[in-house]
């Protein structure tokens, strides 16, 4: 049986592709399936915003290949653990959730970091936020790989 974890941002183009390369660069692809969308449909079907597709690849990390998709209820089915960036990528996806079994599998991606409740903010309008984003992914994903092991 595989881990299958979803990451959640608004556009899909900026954070949760990140997410998604981070996390994927540090687990066996064997035992993990890891996918990201976004709650918003604009960008559906585009490649991440070329700024995370940079910053990604100054760390090693390939994400060019990933294509944007939207948020749809089944997410809730086939995930294990959904981590949102930020509260309000929160509100949208535990709104559509069905039942508490559901709900309890959103979290806050810097929930697994000692920055509790803190959001992984939207660097769509600062071009200087992705390696702060970056980093703070980075962090987590450090970290929910970690607790996995234990
Ligand atoms: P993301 O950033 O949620 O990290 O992918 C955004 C990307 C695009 C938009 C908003 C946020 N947008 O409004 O198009």
């Amino acid at each position: 049986m595989k881990t299958n974890i979803l990451m959640v941002c608004l556009g899909n183009i900026c954070r949760s592709p990140l997410a998604e390369g981070i996390l994927k660069s540090k687990v066996n692809n064997n035992s993990f399936f890891i996918d990201s969308a976004g709650t918003g449909g604009y960008h559906i079907g585009n490649p991440p915003d070329h700024r995370s597709i940079a910053v990604a690849k100054k760390h090693g990390i390939d994400i060019s290949k990933q294509k944007c998709r939207q948020f749809t209820v089944e997410d809730f089915n086939k995930f294990d653990t959904i981590y949102v960036m930020d509260i309000s990528n929160y509100n949208n996806v535990t709104k559509l959730t069905e039942d508490p079994k559901q709900k309890e599998k959103v979290k806050l991606l810097l929930s697994e970091t000692d920055l509790k409740n803190k959001e992984v903010p939207d660097p769509y309008y600062n071009d200087n936020g992705f390696e702060h984003v970056f980093q703070l992914i980075d962090n987590a994903c450090i970290n929910i790989v970690d607790n996995l092991k234990n």
